[in-house]
């Protein structure tokens, strides 16, 4: 029998491509859920539960518990991953649940291209890769398209 864990996967070999590693990551999972599987991170709903639902960003999205979990509250989520898996999991639990219309799941390389939009919350849960990832690309950037407007 197989066994899944939560166990961190091992480093990257070599000049692994980063798409390929986390691709395999989520496609190697018998259920395709990943790493956290389509967990909810508590904190995010702590601090989103008194926000009126907005334009959310989940950056490194995962299987996408917390996109699913935000859609659930109303907002609309625009959620990314580098891995191909991950973001059509994402995207086909979305439509399970009639929510594919609030999700818009995008597949980038965040360390090379960034969805377009504005957004009220921007959202990175355990955005850990073994690969250069220059923190700009992933945290300082989502806040320039922020809507500085909006009443949060
Ligand atoms: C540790 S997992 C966290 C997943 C999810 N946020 C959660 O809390 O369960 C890191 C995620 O970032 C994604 N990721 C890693 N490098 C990335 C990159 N350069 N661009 C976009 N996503 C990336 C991985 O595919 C993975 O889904």
């Amino acid at each position: 029998m197989t066994q899944q864990s939560d166990a961190a996967p091992a480093g990257p070999s070599g000049d692994e491509d980063p798409a390929q590693f986390w691709e395999n990551m989520y496609s190697q999972r018998r259920d395709n859920t990943g790493i956290r599987g389509s967990r909810v991170n508590p904190r995010l709903i702590e601090i989103v539960e008194p926000l009126p639902p907005g334009e959310a960003l989940d950056l490194g999205c995962g299987a996408g518990g917390d996109a699913l979990r935000l859609a659930r509250q109303g907002w609309r989520v625009t959620a990314v991953d580098i891995a191909t898996t991950a973001v059509e999991k994402l995207r086909s639990l979305a439509q399970a649940e009639g929510l594919g219309e609030r999700v818009t799941a995008e597949q980038h390389n965040l360390a090379r291209t960034f969805p377009a939009g504005t957004f009220h919350l921007v959202s990175a849960q355990y955005p850990h890769t073994p690969f250069t990832l220059p923190e700009h690309r992933y945290c300082g950037r989502p806040q320039r398209p922020c809507d500085p407007a909006a009443d949060y």
